[in-house]
């Protein structure tokens, strides 16, 4: 147990805490050290090694238009992304993404990052699913991981900025709706700990690992969107989950986009090309939403094919005809993974894939500034929503949005708490935390394993919240999410203090149920089919009712929406009014 009085350690004084250390995070860490001279005293609390955050295996290419007198345009960024966000993405934030990417482009080359280059030794771009224009800027396909050694590389040359490196964050901890700092398990030991800052920022990326089939790693669970949310942020357009078209069979890695940019092509078990049908302009460089909903028809009209040891149904990406040298030259990462996780040489075989989950359209409530409505807290990258993505994002778009809105948040925080005294963590507010963490779980019993809790949730989501959907299929999953929330799973049976995952595991979980409850309740509502969120049974966009974000607001006591009440706002429509979408 923990001594008398409440938490071992008050990590006071921080100025800016950031909660998460992919590229959102890692960026607003930056911007937060260095701006007001470099004043602000900023900590990076993160539950992984920060290098092992999921960014690294970001792929494809960082969307910003370096090109301008090549035909490249501010205003196609923005139309392009507008259009592919079925026109739910808020245009003014969609604007401010595009205006300011060619700086942070510029500005991670200052730091060094390796971009590839063209023949005249100009920065590289290639094109992506939706654009007009080739415009992801890469680094062969190792985009996230060249964008994080660079990021943590430059946070290292500041001594202001300090990492928590394998500290679970738990709670945040909020006082007369003012963000006061967070309490954290710090893993080597075992100690509950407190964090007190004036500023805080959530940057713990998304929840793909809500289904059993997905790109992200295994820790890309959704406790920073959790933690947020228990203190009172909404989730916004929860409903809206990307499926990738290309995850390779059977671990679900990414393929990324740029195979198919740079030239492969999609094919049924006949060997037929089949985008043709779907996407008579754009083909397999259709978005993404539409790609994987043409994958799902070939499966079902019989046209896929079936890996018979995992059980998926699948279809064929052809790189065949890229020619050896250039996959080598430029996707050399997805064939290293294709030999190693499949067995199979893409340059000679094609590779089997199916789509799989890869991003959350949804996240946090946050303005364009990256504010949540908690004073003192923002929140940017994939936990958040501000939102640029709307009911589809564009590929390349992700990695743009974690450097703007990083760099956004980050000056926005240390402003702010350059403006502000300290005000430690209350004692009280601890010791309850410690009550519910060490009380309540890690001394807890109960007779449902929380890993059956984990594969239930994700078999639910599997089944009633991908690609396609219904009103039974997803009321179906919300009541089994509904039904384990309330199973005896708030347990660990591992005694140790340090490094006991089985506790941390058991957090992930408890903050699974509450991100799956908030999808599923958002869905089931959202009876229109827009971008990502495909009903069979509202097939059709209505922009009359449903032109709006979806609000998850959560509820401690269990109403009749279970621990969800739905709100809506308005979509900010500056210049493009809705139109049906052709690709
Ligand atoms: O396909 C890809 O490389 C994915 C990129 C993205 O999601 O932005």
């Amino acid at each position: 147990m923990l001594p008398e009085g409440g938490l071992a350690l008050d990590r006071s004084g921080h100025d800016v805490v950031i909660i998460g250390s992919g590229i959102a995070g890692l960026r607003a860490a930056i911007e937060a050290a260095r701006v007001g001279e470099g004043k602000a005293d900023v900590a990076v609390v993160t539950k992984l090694q920060a290098m092992r955050s999921h960014s690294v295996s970001a792929e494809g290419g960082t969307a910003a238009v370096l090109y301008p007198e090549l035909g490249d345009s501010l205003e196609s960024h923005v139309f392009d992304t507008v259009k592919g966000s079925d026109y739910l993405g808020d245009q003014d934030a969609i604007q401010r993404l595009v205006e300011m990417m060619p700086a942070e482009i510029y500005q991670l080359e200052h730091w060094g990052m390796p971009w590839s280059r063209r023949e005249d030794g100009r920065i590289a771009q290639r094109w992506f699913g939706g654009y007009s224009y080739p415009r992801a800027t890469f680094a062969e396909d190792k985009v996230g991981f060249h964008e994080m050694q660079t990021l943590y590389d430059t946070c290292t040359k500041y001594s202001n900025i300090t990492f928590y490196q394998e500290w679970f964050a738990t709670s945040l901890v909020v006082e007369q709706g003012e963000f006061r700092g967070l309490t954290a398990l710090e893993m080597k030991t075992g100690e509950l700990l407190s964090i007190s800052a004036k500023a805080g920022i959530i940057a713990t990326g998304g929840a793909g690992r809500l289904y059993s089939f997905a790109t992200y790693g295994h820790s890309s669970t959704p406790d920073g969107i959790a933690m947020g949310y228990r203190a009172g942020v909404p989730l916004k357009d929860m409903e809206f989950v990307q499926f990738h078209p290309s995850g390779l069979i059977p671990s679900g890695i990414l393929i990324t986009e740029g195979a198919r940019a740079d030239g492969g092509v999609l094919l049924d078990k006949d060997g037929a090309r089949f985008m043709g049908k779907y996407a008579p302009e754009k083909l397999e460089l259709a978005s993404r939403d539409v790609v994987s909903r043409a994958i799902i028809t070939e499966i079902e009209a019989g046209r896929g094919l079936k890996d018979e040891k995992s059980g998926y149904d699948y279809v064929q990406l052809d790189l065949t005809g890229i020619g050896a040298e250039k996959v080598k030259e430029r996707l050399a990462g997805i064939r290293e993974i294709a030999m190693k996780f499949s067995g199979i040489d893409p340059v000679k075989v094609p590779l089997p894939v199916r789509p799989v989950c890869h991003y959350m359209m949804g996240g946090l409530d946050v303005d364009i500034d990256g504010a949540t409505n908690v004073k003192g807290l923002w929140a940017a990258g994939e936990a958040a929503c501000v939102s640029i993505n709307g009911a589809n994002r564009l590929g390349a778009n992700s990695t743009a949005e974690c450097l703007v809105w990083g760099r956004i948040t980050g000056a926005e925080a240390a402003r702010y708490a350059a403006r502000r005294g300290v005000s430690p963590v209350p004692a009280e507010a601890a010791r309850a935390e410690e009550k519910r963490v060490f009380d309540g779980i890690f001394h807890g019993r109960g007779g449902t394993n929380p890993y059956d809790v984990r594969d239930s949730v994700q078999r639910a989501m599997d089944k009633g919240a991908f690609v396609y959907r219904t009103e039974d299929g997803i009321a179906e999953a919300l009541r089994t999410v509904r039904a384990l929330r309330k199973t005896d799973f708030l347990h660990c049976d591992d005694r140790s203090r340090r490094y006991n995952t089985n506790l941390t595991n058991v957090l992930e979980v408890e903050a699974m149920l509450m991100a799956a409850e908030a999808i599923l309740a958002s869905a089931l509502a959202r009876r229109e089919s827009r971008g990502a969120h495909a009903r069979r049974d509202y097939p059709r966009r209505d922009d009359v009712g449903w032109l709006r974000h979806s609000l998850a607001v959560f509820s401690a006591e269990e109403t009749e929406g279970g621990h969800v009440n739905l709100a809506y706002s308005p979509v900010k429509i500056t210049k493009y009014q809705p139109a049906e979408r052709h690709y």
